[in-house]
């Protein structure tokens, strides 16, 4: 893993470990923003800030850069309130894409905050096969149906287990190209606490 990730992956284990995810507000763009620069300050320069170049990813085109602001204000208004919605919102964020990089990464934390508080649940990411995921994805602009069903199915009411957390952190981080190491499982051993 390149260096610049394994320290977004530390940044992304202390959001956790020391509790200041729970300063960061829950389905809202200022979150979501809060969250990219957690992960990437002083690693990107774009760090929490909303893109203003227009971006492609296997041909498909994400918001044009000028008319996304609008669109994020118009996102974080959606509603949550059952998993097809919170799904729903999910997706069109990622129709979005508001940074430069980094939008998977910040966005399944983002995702799992609105479900932690709104049904008590989170994703089990490490059960959640990469390719799948990312076809699932891929497809979702067009029709969310895949993605709804692979996430259903590996929901956890085990919201505070730090275990499903971590592995789940590492398999997101592997879902974009960076290779699984022994970095998240000897800090599994290590007690609870801040990071040295
Ligand atoms: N063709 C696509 N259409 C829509 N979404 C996509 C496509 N390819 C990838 N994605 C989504 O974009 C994410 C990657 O965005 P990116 O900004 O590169 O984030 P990161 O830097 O964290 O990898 C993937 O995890 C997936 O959710
Ligand atoms: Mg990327």
């Amino acid at each position: 893993m390149k260096n610049v990730e394994k320290k977004s992956l530390e940044n992304a284990y202390r959001l956790f470990e020391i509790g200041d995810i729970n300063n960061i507000e829950v389905g809202t763009t200022k979150g979501l923003q809060q969250i990219h620069n957690y992960l990437f300050d002083s690693l990107y320069g774009f760090a929490g800030q909303i893109r203003n170049k227009n971006i492609t990813k296997g041909g498909f085109r994400f918001a044009n850069a000028l008319y996304l602001n609008e669109a994020l204000v118009k996102i974080e208004q959606m509603p949550e309130n059952t998993f097809e919605e919170i799904i729903a919102k999910y997706v069109e964020m990622n129709i979005a894409h508001p940074f430069m990089e980094g939008n998977g990464r910040a966005m399944r934390i983002w995702l799992d905050m609105i479900l932690k508080s709104r049904l008590k649940r989170v994703v089990n990411w490490q059960l959640v096969d990469k390719t799948l995921y990312l076809q699932a994805m891929e497809r979702s602009p067009i029709n969310d149906l895949e993605i709804r069903t692979l996430l259903s199915a590996n929901l956890t009411e085990e919201i505070d287990n730090r275990e499903i957390i971590f592995k789940g952190i590492e398999q997101s981080y592997y879902y974009e190209g960076y290779e699984k190491e022994d970095y998240i499982n000897n800090l599994l051993k290590q007690p609870l606490g801040p990071i040295p």
